[in-house]
């Protein structure tokens, strides 16, 4: 006898029926309650309300565990590489040898921009954000492009559109960085992997040679593929959300990258290290600023700390925070935001008010400390989010897509002024 939820309302007794997913998850399917009571449910920032059924990521939150695809993250940070765990969130398994060179020579082949996309950049002011320009262009790649403007119009365009996007950002994102610096665009080198074909276009310049690190490869290879999937986080839900009005998946792309922008979400990893900085620069008094975070009249918070679902430490901060000490000692950096930052999660989580929210350090937390160290300025941090989280995005898309779901359109409780008639302006 599969479980039920009972709800009584009005003297009457509904049933519903009761999901459970794979991980032993469950859910009250709500879907003919208005149909049944007439009633809807309310529940702010979707805290306790799942979107969809989905089978790219697993998370828990009081356990702290990621999977993609059912392959725990901290085997995927440590043995893939970034291009392969994006064939996994997008296609569903791991990708044989053939097909992951398939796959490469795909994307390579995809890096160029049209030409006439580098006007655009000229049109920026140097100070312009990367996260605006980077939008922008992803949403103007559609104009190039008009057959992708069907969602629908056949698999191959579909896979086109995925595999153009996944060689194009990178490109574009390098491109933003290059033209606020006011410096000649690098092109894209056929003959480099992702990671050091990204850090190529964003350090080498035309005048001389530049040999990339592979430590900085490797420990760009790590953070991409940790930020690769989150299930429906804001960015991830925006996605969903405006895919599924059949808008193009450039647009769906540009939304989702506006979404994690914001300093609660992929802008935390900025606002982590201008956090870390201002401390620093006032001194380095960790306990000041935990006071100050604590303090409901006052706006700071601790950048990095808590999170919607992880009520454990974040797995991904775990790993990138081993990765921060490693990558740290190979580039012999002494950067003393690190000690801040260890210091600050130290006095936090032996604190009452951290513990007794769950706050713990989130993937945003030591993320800045390596872009830092790996050269990349910190207004890109969040390009560096998009960067990983691009794969995930467009899996979920797929998945939205591909699963016919309805456009999405929430309902609402309405609590605004009654019925009233017109008044004449001059009787207002
Ligand atoms: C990401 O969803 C995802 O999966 C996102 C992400 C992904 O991979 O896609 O994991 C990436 O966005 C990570 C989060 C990055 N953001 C930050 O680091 C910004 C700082 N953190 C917070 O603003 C906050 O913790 C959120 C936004 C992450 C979560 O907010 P919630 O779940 O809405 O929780 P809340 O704001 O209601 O906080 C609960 C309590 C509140 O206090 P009380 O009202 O109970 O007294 O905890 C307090 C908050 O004031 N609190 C903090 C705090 N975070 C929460 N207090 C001080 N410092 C903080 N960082």
């Amino acid at each position: 006898m599969s479980e039920t939820a009972k709800i009584e309302l009005n003297g009457k007794m509904y049933e519903f029926p009761v999901v459970e997913g794979t991980e032993n998850e469950k859910a009250i399917d709500i879907t003919k309650l208005r149909q049944e009571t007439g009633y809807i449910t309310i529940d702010s920032g979707y805290k306790n309300t799942g979107a969809t059924l989905s089978a790219i990521t697993f998370l828990d939150g009081e356990e702290g565990i990621l999977h993609y695809r059912g392959y725990p993250i901290e085997q995927l940070a440590e043995k893939a590489s970034f291009i392969e765990v994006a064939y996994l969130l997008i296609y569903g398994s791991l990708p044989t040898q053939a097909q992951l060179d398939d796959f490469t020579s795909n994307i390579t082949k995809h890096t160029l921009v049209h030409e006439d996309m580098k006007q655009f950049f000229e049109a920026y002011p140097a100070k312009a954000h990367p996260m605006g320009v980077l939008s922008s262009m992803i949403c103007s790649l559609s104009t190039f492009y008009p057959e992708s403007l069907d969602p629908n119009r056949s698999p191959e365009a579909k896979n086109l559109t995925i595999l153009r996007l996944l060689a194009k950002l990178p490109t574009l994102a390098a491109w933003a960085y290059k033209n606020s610096m006011r410096h000649p665009f690098m092109y894209p080198k056929n003959g480099y992997d992702y990671c050091k074909n990204f850090m190529h276009m964003m350090f080498a310049m035309p005048t001389e040679d530049y040999d990339v690190d592979p430590v900085v490869v490797d420990a760009l290879n790590k953070l991409l593929i940790l930020h690769a999937d989150h299930e429906q986080n804001c960015s991830t839900s925006t996605v969903r959300i405006v895919g599924s009005s059949q808008a193009n998946l450039y647009a769906t792309i540009s939304a989702g990258i506006s979404a994690l922008w914001g300093p609660l979400h992929g802008g935390a990893n900025q606002a982590v290290i201008e956090m870390l900085e201002k401390i620093h620069n006032d001194g380095g008094d960790v306990d000041k600023w935990v006071l100050k975070a604590k303090d409901k009249d006052d706006s700071f918070r601790l950048m990095g700390f808590g999170h919607r679902v992880y009520k454990n430490f974040d797995p991904r901060a775990t790993i990138i925070k081993k990765a921060c000490d490693d990558v740290l000692e190979k580039l012999q950096i002494n950067d003393p935001l690190l000690a801040i930052a260890k210091k600050l999660e130290k006095v936090a989580l032996e604190d009452e008010y951290f513990k007794s929210r769950s706050l713990y350090p989130n993937v945003d937390f030591y993320s800045g400390i390596i872009y830092r160290a790996l050269g990349i300025p910190t207004e890109m941090f969040t390009v560096m989010f998009a960067l990983g989280r691009l794969p995930g995005w467009i899996a979920q898309w797929k998945e939205m897509i591909e699963g016919g779901e309805p456009i999405g359109r929430p309902r609402q409780i309405y609590t605004g002024a009654t019925t009233r008639d017109y008044v004449e302006i001059n009787k207002r």
